[in-house]
């Protein structure tokens, strides 16, 4: 019975420890085009509290295990993430700064099976575009993209397929997984470098 409670409590402390890990950032979503098609398919099918709450999650995720940011530090100054759920045209979604525009026409032609989940990965993906570091711009697009697709991977939303270990998304995902296999710790550190240069 104690040691059941020792460990209640244990979870507890884990769950405040990660909650203050990104405590000061707010996490807002609107969806704007709630009068098209895609954008009734996500308000169906994922809704804003449920974005809301994964952008929250994906930000301790990427933070606190991928990054192994332990400092605050040694994150990003963000202040709050925004999802505006918008009919936007060309990809699935962007992120300008910290704002995560998600296509609603991508919504709403998704037909590669479970809509939720596909938009749960899209979100991990670009909230670790608000947090990565980018070399000041310098950085070589597709391994940004690959660091995005890699914790996508390991949050268990894996993206679809590719062959070359440079070519972004998810090969270079799957490289960055070798990698950290290899030496665990290697993405942390790889993100690190990108601070400076
Ligand atoms: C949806 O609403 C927006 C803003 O009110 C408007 O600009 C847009 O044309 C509307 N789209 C459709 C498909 O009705
Ligand atoms: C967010 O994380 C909490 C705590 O781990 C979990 O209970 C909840 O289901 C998660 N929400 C989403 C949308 O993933
Ligand atoms: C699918 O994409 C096309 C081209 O972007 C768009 O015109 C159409 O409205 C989309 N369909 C849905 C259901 O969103
Ligand atoms: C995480 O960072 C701490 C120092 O802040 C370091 O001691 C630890 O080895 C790192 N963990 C991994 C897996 O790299």
């Amino acid at each position: 019975m104690k040691l059941h409670h020792l460990a209640a409590a244990a979870s507890h402390l884990l769950l405040a420890l990660a909650a203050t890990a990104v405590a000061v950032v707010t996490f807002t979503a609107t969806n704007t085009a709630s009068n098209t098609t895609g954008g009734q398919r996500f308000d169906q099918a994922v809704g804003v509290a449920y974005s809301t709450q994964v952008l929250s999650n994906a930000s301790t995720f990427i933070c606190s295990v991928v990054f192994n940011q332990t400092r605050p530090a040694d994150r990003k100054p963000v202040a709050a993430i925004s999802l505006v759920v918008a009919d936007a045209g060309g990809a699935a979604a962007f992120t300008s700064d910290d704002t995560i525009t998600l296509n609603a026409l991508y919504v709403g032609n998704y037909s590669g099976g479970d809509v939720k989940a596909e938009v749960t990965g899209v979100l991990f993906h670009e909230t670790t575009h608000v947090w990565q570091w980018d070399g000041q711009g310098q950085a070589d697009g597709g391994l940004i993209e690959g660091v995005a697709d890699y914790v996508r991977l390991k949050a268990g939303y894996a993206p679809g397929e590719g062959d070359r270990w440079d070519q972004g998304y998810d090969v270079t995902a799957r490289f960055l997984d070798y990698c950290d296999s290899l030496e665990p710790g290697f993405v942390a550190l790889l993100n690190a470098k990108m601070k400076d240069g």
